[in-house]
């Protein structure tokens, strides 16, 4: 697996790319909260932070589209783009991402949803944010992924077959000595637009204190999607470097690029890092 890494604007970056090569696009900028995103490390020794302060909507808009004018530039026609964001600014994004991609290619708007314990404003406690999926044509890779049914549901009546009786009514299918026969093993309920997965807890082994990290397996999934082995994955605000561990630990091809300095080194110290085989050992 290939993975590089670029200490810039984005902008800079992707204008120096070639067209037509990353074979998915993940996209986690600033959600336009008007807030200098900060924490610091489990050690409390050091503080990352990046700044999310706008003048207007107009002002992010324009920030965002000249970057994903090139972000689509770069993907291939068989491309997808996963873009998230939140409430503060999902709205305007989609209209975003309708007019650069086109309406036609909008496939799903995923909800990541998480517990989260408190609010301290008058309202409902947010607990979740969304990710557009968009293609850039409607010849497109996808993988289909499956979840396993609820544990409520009656697994053994879901595999037995079924035919037509004299009536024309659907009925369970029996052999000749009357005994229940199965039908073709089944994969499971096709993944839904809905995915519960853990918010990070500051206690998480691989939390790096980067500020606004996403959790590896909500990338992973992602990549899952629209990625084979040595596919290009392109992360043009890639923070920590969650998408690169992600596509490294699928055996995809990966460039990440952030503004920040920090970031980018935090991603490389993390490559080499245990915390990987803790996520492994974790998932295992
Ligand atoms: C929401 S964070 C990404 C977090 C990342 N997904 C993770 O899991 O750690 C947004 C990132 O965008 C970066 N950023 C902001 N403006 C940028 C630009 N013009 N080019 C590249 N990166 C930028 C910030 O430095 C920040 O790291």
């Amino acid at each position: 697996m290939q993975y590089q890494l670029y200490n810039d604007d984005c902008l800079h970056v992707l204008k120096g790319i070639e067209s037509d090569c990353f074979d998915v696009a993940y996209l986690d900028p600033p959600f336009f909260t008007q807030k200098t995103q900060r924490l610091h490390t489990r050690d409390r020794l050091k503080e990352y932070l990046f700044r999310d302060v706008w003048a207007s909507h107009a002002e992010y808009v324009d920030f965002l589209a000249v970057r994903l004018e090139q972000v689509k530039r770069v993907l291939k026609s068989s491309g997808a783009l996963f873009f998230h964001c939140d409430h503060h600014a999902s709205h305007i994004v989609r209209m975003l991402l309708d007019h650069l991609f086109g309406s036609e290619h909008f496939r799903s708007e995923i909800i990541w949803c998480y517990k989260r314990w408190s609010n301290p404003q008058k309202n409902l406690l947010p607990a979740h944010q969304t990710i557009y999926f968009y293609t850039k044509s409607d010849t497109y890779h996808f993988n289909h992924l499956y979840q396993e049914y609820s544990p409520s549901t009656n697994v053994d009546q879901i595999l037995q077959k079924r035919e037509r009786d004299m009536f024309g009514k659907a009925v369970y299918a029996r052999d000749d000595q009357g005994n229940i026969v199965y039908g073709k093993a089944k994969k499971g309920v096709p993944l839904s637009d809905v995915w519960d997965i853990p918010y990070l807890n500051p206690k998480a082994t691989e939390r790096t204190g980067y500020p606004t990290q996403k959790p590896i397996l909500l990338v992973e999934r992602i990549l899952e999607i629209c990625t084979d082995t040595d596919h290009w994955v392109l992360d043009p605000f890639c923070g920590s470097g969650t998408t690169i561990v992600a596509a490294h630990l699928l055996g995809r091809n990966a460039v990440g690029i952030d503004i920040s300095p920090e970031p980018v080194s935090k991603t490389l110290a993390k490559q080499n890092q245990d915390t990987r085989q803790l996520y492994k050992a974790q998932k295992n």
